[in-house]
């Protein structure tokens, strides 16, 4: 796949100046840490880095355009982390399709694509891993043992290939953007951590990869989230500080909807995410997670 593409993407050059199509041109793609890492030396400027998983939704489009803005050279990884689900979580039927992601990612512009195989990452023998203590131990964390683990260990390795000097992540992984954050602090990384807002659909519901996972009915019942998010917000608006007033109004919501099932609802405060009781000081942030059969829903508000 990757030879066919690079090949397609030196074809063009042969090609007349007045065929050649008007698109930007294809990323290349590096599909080793090796390659990876001598196509960063060989190219200076700055480095805007998106890593996915792939089967990419505009909220990835979103974070690869502010990339692209901001950064002379933009890369994208798509590889989909076997260290970071649990046994029985869905790795082995999470959604792929490398083609349709290379198509969005090349009419982008993006320069080049991070592609590395299972052993490229993990070869045998492998048996090093980062560990984040505090912050990753709430919310997520108590409830995907070892996911983190599997995060910051697979976010440092494609920093080390990439080389960039800022790297994007969406606000809804709310915890896991605060675990690199602390990653990169603490390791003194050097790679400038951009947040970015959480992309929606015109419902409300946050774009996730996961979201194909729903049927019919329950995509229609999973706006309860972005409803229940407006309704904390209201209620903070208008003075509501009492944590556990929050968080109940949020279950209540939650319990309305028949197919829905809260997992947990979250105050905590918006840096340490340490859990809020009594009356909630600012910054806060709302958390939530809400089943819908197997598949898991996470969403958030920041309370400033
Ligand atoms: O957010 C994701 O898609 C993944 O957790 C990441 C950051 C690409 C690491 O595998």
């Amino acid at each position: 796949m990757a030879d066919q593409w690079n090949n397609l993407r030196d074809a063009r050059f042969l090609l007349d100046e007045d065929t050649r199509p008007l698109n930007p041109v294809p990323p290349v793609i590096l599909t080793t840490p090796a390659a990876m890492r001598r196509w960063r030396s060989a190219n200076s400027g700055s480095v805007g880095f998106v890593p996915t998983m792939g089967y990419l939704h505009e909220g990835h489009m979103d974070l690869v355009r502010r990339s692209i803005d901001e950064n002379l050279l933009t890369v994208v990884s798509i590889f989909v982390n076997p260290t970071q689900f649990a046994p029985d979580e869905d790795f082995s039927r999470y959604p792929r399709d490398e083609v349709r992601d290379l198509a969005q990612l090349s009419a982008a512009g993006v320069d080049a694509v991070y592609l590395p195989g299972a052993t490229d990452m993990y070869p045998e023998g492998y048996q090093t891993y980062v560990e984040v203590e505090q912050v990753t131990r709430p919310l997520e964390g108590a409830r995907r043992p070892g996911h983190f683990r599997g995060v910051t260990t697979v976010v440092l390795k494609l920093f080390n290939a990439v080389g960039p000097d800022r790297a994007y992540f969406g606000r809804k992984d709310a915890q896991q953007l605060r675990v690199i954050q602390r990653m990169v602090r603490d390791l003194d990384l050097g790679v400038e951590v951009v947040p970015c807002d959480i992309v929606r659909e015109t419902d409300g519901l946050a774009m996730s990869s996961r979201n194909v996972y729903l049927s019919p009915e329950q995509r229609t019942a999973a706006t309860v989230l972005k409803r229940a998010l407006d309704d904390t917000r209201r209620r903070w608006a208008e003075g509501e500080r009492d944590a556990d007033t929050l968080r109940a109004a949020v279950s209540r919501l939650i319990d309305a909807e028949p197919l829905a099932e809260l997992d947990y609802v979250s105050l905590a405060d918006d840096e340490s995410l340490q859990e809020l009781e009594g009356t909630a000081v600012r910054p806060a942030i709302l958390s939530m997670v809400v089943k819908f059969g197997k598949t898991r829903l996470l969403d958030n508000i920041e309370l400033a």
